[in-house]
């Protein structure tokens, strides 16, 4: 067995050899998947000939024909849209994404159907991180506003994009990608990591003709397949394009494998009006990440000293005595400057300010929002919320797809959440579903929600037992059961719950003894209601328990029972029979007669009859053998 350190000078012997053995090997090709929603079978789209997977399993929606709003969007003919029947949150769960750093990209579409004019404004959330609301008017523009890009670490093997409705149209997803990118890719500084997201705001290629993706510039797949929209002015009247065919040196390809091309051409101010200028609306409040790229083109300028300046962004100088030729060492040869911003205003202004030589120049511009992604809910909890959701058979509306508690903005109706500062995830505080319709029985897992503090399925149609394991739920303060149709017993467990102070049982098929560790605290604690049960008994208020009866004290009891209803039963049929004759009697004697009067008709009838009777005996014994002797 090796000990310890041998492990580790053998693993560092063998990092040497294969480090040193790295350039032979080509890299292997980078997790991609791409997903043509709505389709039902693969497609592939020219000229790239790029394979976009069917959409099956990954989620719920409907399927349709859809319209792409921009050019920018693969030539795709599907789509799926979410219904606000199906719930709020619907989400696209993408399972075995290995480990890793990755380029997640959604573009979306229009529904081609004459009732669907409606350009849908939602929100696009990334494991649990809102990421994006779509902007109104965003079907109506040919820039990138018809996807969404974001950077992300995926750790726990699955991918889970959600669409929130925000109450203006069906959400509606034309395609997916999920491209892997290396781990260090824009590495911006202490921050990047899993904690982070970096949303995609602008990515231009200054002096382009053409708006390309990585996969048009043949760019090597590490590179995400980034989409470069072309630029041809910052807006001023006079600043101008250049290019080249000049082999460009991109000395580090990676970790983000910039396309050559992108240094090909380029954005130069003039003599009239030195300082290039560009400036963009963003949302206040945030951190940027602001990336430049530049490489020397211009044939003026040979020698290092002939072109320097500053930059400046929103005033403030971010790189002085820029000057590309020292910095590189040679022309053609790429330079990549990034730096974070914080932004408090509505715009971002980036100026180049030539200090020597007269023009400024720059080849490309990313710029990416720092957003800080959302701890999520405890897995455990997000189990047995999704246990209860099957379990109560929770209609479509609710949602409850994705996570339970992030983004902040979108939780799932009906469940509290609380950040929990020792675990550092969100975890499920209350649980309110009162008056629901809901049907079903209560999952013993709804234990694992052990944080719960106040439960209510009050006036659902909940039936089964209640669920022993609610009584290990120790921070449980309010328990609100009332007005379903939960039968047997209440748990013996319940009694454990120290801090329960509201216990609404009322209303259901409850039987049998009050626990007695419930029964006892009534006294002082006052809201126990455990009325309307026919079957509940032991405390005061409901009926006292019966004694514990044998198996066959029970038979005596039931035999005892089927005896006296047989009693019952003759002397009843006996009383009516009495009762037919006595009416019978009534009807031939005094039909029009009130009661009373026909009582005392009655006793002359019977006098009468028998007087008839002693004469007919009579003449019975004078004709013969008397019968009645
Ligand atoms: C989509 O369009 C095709 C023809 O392009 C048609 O056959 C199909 O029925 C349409 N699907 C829906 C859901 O409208
Ligand atoms: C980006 O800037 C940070 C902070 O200045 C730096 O540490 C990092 O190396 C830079 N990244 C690249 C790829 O130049
Ligand atoms: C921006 O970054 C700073 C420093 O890292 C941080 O304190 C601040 O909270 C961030 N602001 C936003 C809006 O994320
Ligand atoms: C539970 O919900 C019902 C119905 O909405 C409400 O009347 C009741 O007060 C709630 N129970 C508690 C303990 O808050
Ligand atoms: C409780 O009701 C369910 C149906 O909801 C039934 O299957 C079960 O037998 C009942 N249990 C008791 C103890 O009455
Ligand atoms: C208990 O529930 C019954 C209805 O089942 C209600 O009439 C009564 O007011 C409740 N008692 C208390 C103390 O809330």
């Amino acid at each position: 067995m090796l000990r310890p350190r041998g492990f580790f000078v053998l693993f560092f012997i063998s990092f040497c050899f294969f480090s040193s053995l790295k350039p032979s090997f080509p890299r292997p090709a980078p997790y991609v998947m791409r997903i043509s929603c709505g389709a039902r079978a693969d497609v592939r789209t020219s000229p790239t000939n790029t394979l976009w997977y069917k959409d099956f399993a990954y989620t719920g929606g409907i399927p349709a024909n859809g319209t792409r709003p921009s050019f920018i969007t693969p030539s795709l003919d599907t789509l799926r849209y979410f219904p606000l029947s199906e719930g709020p949150e619907n989400c696209y769960n993408i399972n075995r994404v290995p480990h890793g750093h990755y380029t997640v990209r959604i573009f979306f579409g229009l529904v081609a159907e004459p009732n669907f004019n409606n350009e849908p404004l939602f929100d696009v959330s990334i494991e649990g991180t809102l990421a994006y609301s779509l902007p109104s008017g965003w079907s109506n523009h040919d820039d990138e506003q018809a996807f969404v890009e974001a950077l992300v670490f995926l750790e726990d093997g699955t991918a889970s994009l959600c669409f929130h409705s925000t109450g203006h149209g069906d959400p509606a997803v034309m395609a997916i990608e999920i491209l892997q990118v290396d781990d260090g890719a824009y590495y911006f500084g202490p921050g990047h990591g899993q904690g982070t997201i970096l949303r995609t705001v602008k990515r231009y290629s200054c002096g382009s003709e053409h708006q390309k993706f990585g996969a048009d510039y043949s760019a090597d797949s590490w590179g995400g397949d980034r989409f470069w929209d072309s630029r041809l002015t910052f807006g001023q009247s006079n600043d101008h394009t250049i290019s080249t065919t000049n082999s460009i040196k991109v000395p580090s390809s990676s970790p983000n494998f910039y396309p050559e091309a992108l240094y090909q051409t380029a954005l130069i101010s003039t003599d009239n009006q030195p300082d290039l200028v560009y400036t963009m609306d963003i949302d206040p409040n945030r951190n940027y990440s602001v990336w430049l790229h530049f490489a020397e083109i211009d044939p003026s300028v040979t020698a290092a000293g002939k072109r320097v300046f500053d930059i400046l962004i929103n005033g403030d100088a971010v790189f002085r005595d820029v000057d590309i030729v020292k910095m590189t060492g040679a022309i053609n040869t790429a330079l990549v400057l990034n730096t974070t911003v914080p932004v408090s205003g509505r715009g971002l202004t980036i100026s180049l300010h030539p200090t020597k030589g007269n023009h400024a120049i720059i080849n490309a511009i990313e710029i990416f929002e720092i957003v800080a992604a959302e701890s999520k809910t405890l897995p455990d909890e997000v189990r047995a919320l999704q246990s209860l959701k099957t379990a109560l058979g929770l209609p479509l509306r609710f949602g409850w797809n994705g996570d339970p508690c992030v983004p902040q903005q979108h939780p799932w109706s009906g469940a509290d959440c609380q950040f929990d500062k020792v675990s550092n995830k969100w975890v499920i505080d209350g649980l309110g579903l009162d008056n629901q319709g809901l049907r079903g029985f209560l999952p013993a897992d709804i234990s694992k929600l052990h944080n719960l503090q106040s439960i209510n399925f009050s006036g659902n149609s909940i039936g089964g037992v209640i669920p022993s394991s609610l009584g290990t739920i120790s921070s449980l303060e309010v328990l609100d059961l009332s007005y379903n149709f939960f039968n047997g017993s209440i748990p013996e467990s319940l009694g454990q719950l120290t801090s329960l102070r509201i216990l609404n049982l009322n209303g259901n098929s409850l039987s049998g003894r009050v626990p007695a560790a419930l029964g006892g605290r009534l006294l002082h604690r006052a809201s126990f209601n455990f009325t309307d049960n026919a079957g509940l008994c032991g405390i005061p208020g409901l009926r006292t328990c019966g004694p514990h009866l044998s198996a066959g004290a029970r038979v005596g009891i039931g035999l005892g029972v089927c005896v006296s209803f047989l009693l019952i039963a003759t002397c009843l049929t006996c009383w009516w029979k009495r009762r037919q004759n006595i009416l019978r009697a009534q009807r031939i004697g005094a039909r029009d007669a009130p009661y009373a009067k026909a009582r005392t008709q009655f006793n002359r009838d019977v006098q009468l009859t028998r007087h008839h009777g002693h004469e007919h005996a009579r003449t019975a014994a004078e004709n013969g053998p008397s019968l009645l002797a």
